[in-house]
């Protein structure tokens, strides 16, 4: 009797086990399925160097739309945004009306000011101790040591993904100095 007991008793247990199993698999499945969506748009774009990306964010931590942000802006504008690290960063307004391809790390190369940007001048001029930055950045008088830092932008679903520039800066032909 309790040897029939244990014999049928077994399949059972094996088939309850299988039915949880395919349970929490159709479940996970399902978890899965749903998490994907979010997952990928937190993973950045693989294109515009190696490394982590972010999303541009405004003075309130908001996603900056770029529809937004080229209202009422005019070609050759620079205004800051949050970006890698949290680092303030420079978007630029193209003649297309649209954001260029490249970010400008608004922290000064000397002591770490944040360099605000004058339109008159077309340049970058540090508050701090005067040291001055081209429009792209470039460091043109001291007593900075270095350019600005750049950052690669692009346009997804009208925010801006800023990635690190690992490759040669454009300005100098030379390795970034903060890769
Ligand atoms: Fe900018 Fe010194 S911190 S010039």
């Amino acid at each position: 009797m309790t040897q029939l007991s244990a014999s049928s008793d077994a399949p059972n247990m094996g088939r309850r086990q299988f039915m949880n199993l395919l349970t929490f698999g159709t479940i996970t499945g399902t978890a899965l399925g749903a998490l994907y969506p979010v997952v990928k748009y937190f993973i950045p774009p693989a294109s515009g160097g190696a490394g982590g990306g972010v999303t541009a964010k405004d003075a309130l931590g908001n996603d900056v739309s770029v529809q937004e942000f080229v209202t009422g802006r005019k070609a050759g504008d620079r205004a800051l945004t949050q970006g890698l690290k949290g680092d303030p960063t420079y978007l630029i307004v193209t003649e297309e009306a649209a954001i260029a391809s490249y970010g400008l790390n608004a922290i000064c190369t000397h002591l770490g000011c944040v360099v605000p940007w004058n339109s008159s001048a077309n340049r970058f001029i540090c508050p701090c101790h005067g040291s001055q930055y081209d429009n792209e950045g470039k460091v043109v008088r001291g007593p900075a040591p270095l350019s600005l830092a750049l950052a690669h932008t692009e346009v997804v679903d009208d925010h801006v993904v800023l990635t690190p520039w690992t490759e040669t800066d454009f300005r100098t032909g030379e390795d970034p100095w903060w890769a």
